[in-house]
């Protein structure tokens, strides 16, 4: 029996298998540059976050209903559900999908075809977070928050994902601020490729509640001295880090030295269908690969529901 955990950090285009994408391609008359799915496969060899993302973003191209956007959250619920998960805090990115023309009813309208029903069939209560692309301007986040007003009822909160470097959470302040005047829970990606100091701006300037990634603040003893003091969750996607090259090898993930700095960890698939695993799967490597013994797991997934929106704030506090 896999651990009962929540998993916090998955982005719902991530999940997109590349026999799914071939049945959706033909579905809908999409032609992808690759001849089958082994072909698609090998093409999941990553040397950064962008070169990941242009993949990500190429093969986004086949969701063009709200039956592919159901289908493809579906085929996600029921292999998490298999690996334990009983809560997941999604993730989606509109702007990927309003560029295509793809509209915000669409996408959100799909996804709770299949979220809506999500503890019935699958067993995992389900929550919606919209990501802005942190490479597009912050008039296009903006412009985002207000297609999605329509929408809020099944949107919890915000996030920012897509390329980090050069576009620091600050360029978000005014969307965030105006989230957050909605009622909407906030997170952002900070610290995967992008310095230190860009976690302490999430946190100051946007007001996140949990810092996706984060990994970096390892190179600033005060930050996470500051983060063990607040218990501010760190969503953390242990095979996606070896994928993107964030870590040379798993061998050498910090994830031990963060767990006995006293850092709130939680562990994610983030892009399972390209980072070769689910949270189920990011557990197994841990235990493998860092040796993580079944207490420190035990804590992986009890801070897995400490850390998502279902904990009252009191009880995180107390730990
Ligand atoms: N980082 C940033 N943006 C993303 C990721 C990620 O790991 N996955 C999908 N969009
Ligand atoms: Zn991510």
């Amino acid at each position: 029996m896999p651990l009962p955990k929540a998993e916090l950090h998955l982005h719902i285009e991530g999940t997109l298998e590349p026999e799914l994408a071939f049945e959706l391609a033909a579905r809908n008359g999409v032609a992808l540059p690759y001849a089958h799915t082994d072909a698609l496969r090998k093409a999941y060899e990553f040397e950064d976050l962008q070169s990941f993302l242009n993949l990500y973003y190429e093969l986004m191209a086949v969701l063009r209903t709200e039956q592919d956007f159901a289908d493809l959250a579906d085929a996600y619920l029921a292999r998490a559900a298999a690996q334990g998960v009983r809560h997941a805090e999604i993730f989606f990115d509109p702007q990927a999908h309003l560029a295509r023309g793809v509209g915000m009813g669409t996408v959100v309208e799909g996804l709770w075809r299949a979220l809506g029903r999500s503890e019935e069939t699958h067993g995992v209560s389900t929550q919606l977070i919209m990501c802005f692309l942190r490479d597009e301007s912050a008039a296009s986040a903006m412009e985002t928050l207000e297609a999605a007003k329509p929408y809020l009822d099944r949107i919890v909160g915000i996030g920012l994902d897509s390329a980090e470097v050069g576009h620091p959470p600050v360029k978000f302040r005014e969307v965030y601020e105006a989230a957050a005047a909605l009622g909407l829970r906030r997170v952002a990606h900070a610290g995967e490729e992008g310095p230190p100091s860009y976690i302490t701006e999430a946190l100051d300037v946007l007001g996140v509640e949990r810092v996706d990634h984060g990994l970096r603040c390892m190179e600033d003893p005060a930050l996470v001295e500051r983060l063990v003091r607040e218990r501010v969750p760190l969503t953390l996607c242990p095979l996606s880090n070896v994928r993107l090259r964030t870590v040379d090898t798993l061998a050498e993930h910090p994830l031990p030295a963060m767990l006995d700095a006293g850092l709130l960890c939680t562990v994610n698939s983030d892009d399972p269908a390209y980072f070769g695993g689910y949270a189920g799967d990011n557990f197994d490597a841990v235990r493998r690969i860092l040796g993580l013994t079944d207490e420190r797991l035990r804590e992986l997934a009890r801070n897995s529901f400490t850390a998502s929106f279902l904990a009252h704030d009191e009880e995180r506090r107390a730990g």
